[in-house]
């Protein structure tokens, strides 16, 4: 396949005037298309339901984004036979072909960047930049995924033996049911979509409930890019209603899910359970949550230390997986790095993300806005609220970004998942308590480490037990190919999206051995 090295997708420069009219342009245009109804779609077919869900602005809570159609159990069943008979030939469609559909797909995303951009700017209330860099890491596991199923379609490496011919291949799975989460409800759903299509699976997605709007505008873009009908089939719905019918079915052969704990361990826990007429034993990569750390030592830059934790902090309003929620910081250094850290907070602005350079837009939803203002209400309980500390103005869900310092290590601001502008600041007596902090919840997912003591980093490179480590930088924004992504622990299966490793998940590896 004639195609250049793969090389990621360079973030937009908004302050160029160029671009900045090109992304008014495109928030125009979508602000023009809200409203809309998207249907499911199976084998290739729109099917309207009765019963719809409303996805609204966060941003705005009168603006209607657009109205979905909702499948019950009967529409999840067809949506899975849809599958299974496009399976039946999907599978054989070669490498290189099932490839060449993702790479047109990521050619259309390309050509109409600030378009999906802008939906994800009304859609989940991402700041222009936060958009940018979700379609940009859409366009680049399209990119990564289409070469690496070449890669791994090519003869593989074994050890040869004479008078016989020795050959692995790896070959798909079935079909499988992917769940993504609404936080990076373009980049996560489109990866996880595409890895398992591009490995020869058929697909029945079930998109999050606050942002199907998106995955609908993706599933039109695999349409036009040539996927043929039937192998993603789209079934918005309720996660308890057709979320456990379709991991519970025993056609199920793989659940891909990306979210909270809580839902990946009760789709683990499903999947295990083997049902009437099932023939396999259900493969389940779980993408989960996190509790991250930012560790700062002695003897650092304080003023870049800050920077890092509040740009990890407070992007997309700490609603990333890879957030940090907790600092812990050197007792040398922690008055001046908290003092830092809160002025550096107190000068971030929030409100409506299709404006211009907002610092942060609104929380998802009003179950997300509820649920961070109360865990603000715990952290005054639990320590000292030095910036933000409730709602902010605007008629949508907004919150101050928020520090809440002296916090104890296993204060619940300290132990559970807020996924929310909440930063808890925890002080550590030397480097090696810091550690330990670090490492005290059941998560293991993205880490950080400020610090110029070789001996030191030597040794969080080590017992630092995180999937992603990152020294002296933010510890958010991991890039495709560069930094394969996923947890450890309660964090889940590790799966390294955006990896070398990725894709053999959803493949099985087959041996033939001809003996001349
Ligand atoms: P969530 O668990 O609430 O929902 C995730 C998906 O599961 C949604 O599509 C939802 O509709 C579906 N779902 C709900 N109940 C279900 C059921 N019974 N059966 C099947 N599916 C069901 O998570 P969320 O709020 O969408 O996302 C936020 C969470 O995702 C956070 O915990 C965050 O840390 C995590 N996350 C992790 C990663 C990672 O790579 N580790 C990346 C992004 C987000
Ligand atoms: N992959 C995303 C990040 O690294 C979650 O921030």
């Amino acid at each position: 396949m004639g195609v250049n090295v793969f090389k990621n997708e360079p973030f937009t420069d908004f302050s160029n005037p160029e671009q900045k009219r090109a992304m008014e342009a495109a928030l125009d245009l979508v602000a023009s298309q809200l409203g809309g109804e998207y249907d499911l779609v199976i084998n290739g077919k729109r099917i309207s339901t009765e019963g719809k869900s409303v996805s609204i602005n966060p941003s705005n809570k009168d603006q209607v984004i657009g109205h979905i159609a909702k499948a019950d159990q009967a529409q999840a069943e067809e949506a899975m036979q849809s599958a299974l008979s496009a399976f039946a030939w999907w599978k054989a469609v070669p490498a290189k072909e099932r490839a060449r559909v993702l790479l047109r797909a990521s050619a259309i995303m390309r050509r109409r960047k600030h378009e999906f951009s802008a939906w994800l700017v009304y859609e989940a209330g991402k700041n222009w930049g936060e958009a940018d860099a979700d379609t940009a890491e859409a366009i680049d596991f399209l990119e990564f995924y289409a070469r690496e199923m070449v890669r791994l379609a090519e003869d593989q490496n074994l050890t040869r033996m004479e008078g016989e011919d020795n050959e692995l291949s790896y070959i798909p799975l079935g079909v499988g049911i992917v769940i993504p989460p609404w936080n990076f409800p373009l980049a996560i759903m489109a990866g996880m979509t595409a890895a398992a299509v591009v490995s020869g699976n058929t697909v029945v997605l079930k998109p999050a409930t606050p942002t199907p709007v998106i995955a609908a505008k993706f599933v039109e873009l695999l349409e036009e890019a040539g996927l043929p009908a039937g192998v993603v089939n789209f079934v918005p719905g309720s996660g308890a209603v057709i979320g456990d019918y379709l991991v519970d079915h025993p056609k199920t052969r793989f659940i891909s899910f990306t979210g909270s704990k809580e839902v990946g361990v009760r789709i683990y826990e499903r999947a295990a359970k083997v049902h009437p007429g099932q023939i396999w034993l259900k493969r389940v990569v779980a993408e989960m949550g996190g509790k991250d750390a930012l560790v700062v030592d002695k003897g650092v830059d304080v003023k870049e230390a800050a920077q890092a934790i509040v740009a990890s902090a407070f992007g997309f309003s700490g609603q990333k997986c890879s957030a940090c929620s907790r600092a812990i910081l050197h007792e040398d250094i922690y008055d001046e790095v908290l003092a830092h850290v809160v002025e550096l907070t107190k000068k971030l602005t929030v409100g409506p993300s299709h404006e211009y350079n907002i610092g942060l837009g609104p929380v998802v939803d009003e179950s997300a806005y509820n649920n961070i203002l109360n865990y603000i209400e715990i952290g005054k309980g639990e320590g000292r609220v030095l910036a933000g500390g409730g709602k902010a103005e605007g008629n949508g869900f907004f919150i101050e970004p928020t520090v809440i310092a002296d916090v104890d290590r296993n204060s619940r601001v300290a132990q559970e998942e807020i996924f929310g502008p909440v930063l808890a600041v925890i002080k550590a007596k030397d480097f090696d308590d810091a550690l330990d902090i670090a490492n005290s919840t059941e998560f293991g997912l993205t880490g950080g480490v400020f610090s110029n003591d070789r001996f030191n980093l030597a040794k969080a490179r080590e017992t630092f037990h995180v999937g992603n480590l990152y020294f002296n930088r933010k510890i958010t924004g991991a890039l495709v190919g560069v930094q394969p992504f996923g947890g450890f622990n309660m964090s889940g299966t590790d799966s390294k999206a955006g990896g070398y490793d990725y894709l053999l998940q959803f493949t099985q590896a087959k041996v033939v051995v001809e003996r001349y």
